[in-house]
């Protein structure tokens, strides 16, 4: 099972990486976990642009995203909703409607912010985003505030609770990959 991986933050030393990185030590036995990394390079969405073939960038995070079995984003909070870039790519993502790589795809948000509430208004607007084009979105959510705390040496999350709801939250969304090929046997 594929796991693509989008963090939110363009940012070298960003804390919802981390939390991504956090999680690819969570996984169940069989899954995997990818960090896209070409998210800087998705340009402005502009619907002139959105033909065939699409730009290179685009390409690449259409095809990651319908290559994968599974999307796990998180969010930094930017004025209490999520980065430009990480919207931008989401647009790009959700053409052509409805028949876009997110569609029925499972998803889960998490989030990390410097401030006390965990970019918990961050991940409420990106599930209603990721809803609204057809992803098959959890309802958890992971606020881990205080981010610049919030981490051990390890890369671990320092607080225990938090740590066994992103395992939980990691859980959910391969179970989510795997119960409709575990109906259809
Ligand atoms: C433009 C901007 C707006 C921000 N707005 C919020 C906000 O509304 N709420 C919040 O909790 N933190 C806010 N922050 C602080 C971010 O949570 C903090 O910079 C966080 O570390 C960003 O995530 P990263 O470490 O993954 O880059 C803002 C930061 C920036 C740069």
């Amino acid at each position: 099972m594929r796991i693509l991986a989008i963090s939110g933050s363009l940012r070298r030393d960003s804390h919802n990486t981390r939390l991504l990185r956090a999680a690819a030590q969570m996984l169940p036995p069989g899954a995997e976990l990818e960090l896209f990394d070409g998210l800087a390079a998705v340009p402005p969405y502009n619907e002139d642009a959105d033909v065939e073939p699409a730009p290179e960038a685009v390409e690449r995070l259409r095809s990651a995203i319908a290559r994968a079995d599974a999307l796990l984003i998180s969010t930094p909070e930017y004025n209490s909703s999520i980065p430009g870039v990480l919207k931008n790519a989401i647009d790009w993502a959700s053409r052509p409607f409805p028949d876009n790589a997110l569609r029925g795809k499972p998803a889960a948000v998490i989030g990390a912010s410097t401030g006390l509430f965990g970019a918990v208004w961050a991940q409420a607007e990106l599930r209603k985003t990721l809803r609204h084009t057809g992803a098959h979105v959890l309802d958890d959510e992971l606020p881990v505030g205080s981010a610049g705390q919030a981490f051990n040496d390890s890369g671990g999350l320092v607080d225990a609770e938090l740590d066994r709801r992103l395992g939980d939250l990691v859980d959910g969304l391969a179970r989510e990959v795997r119960a409709p090929l575990e109906s259809a046997a």
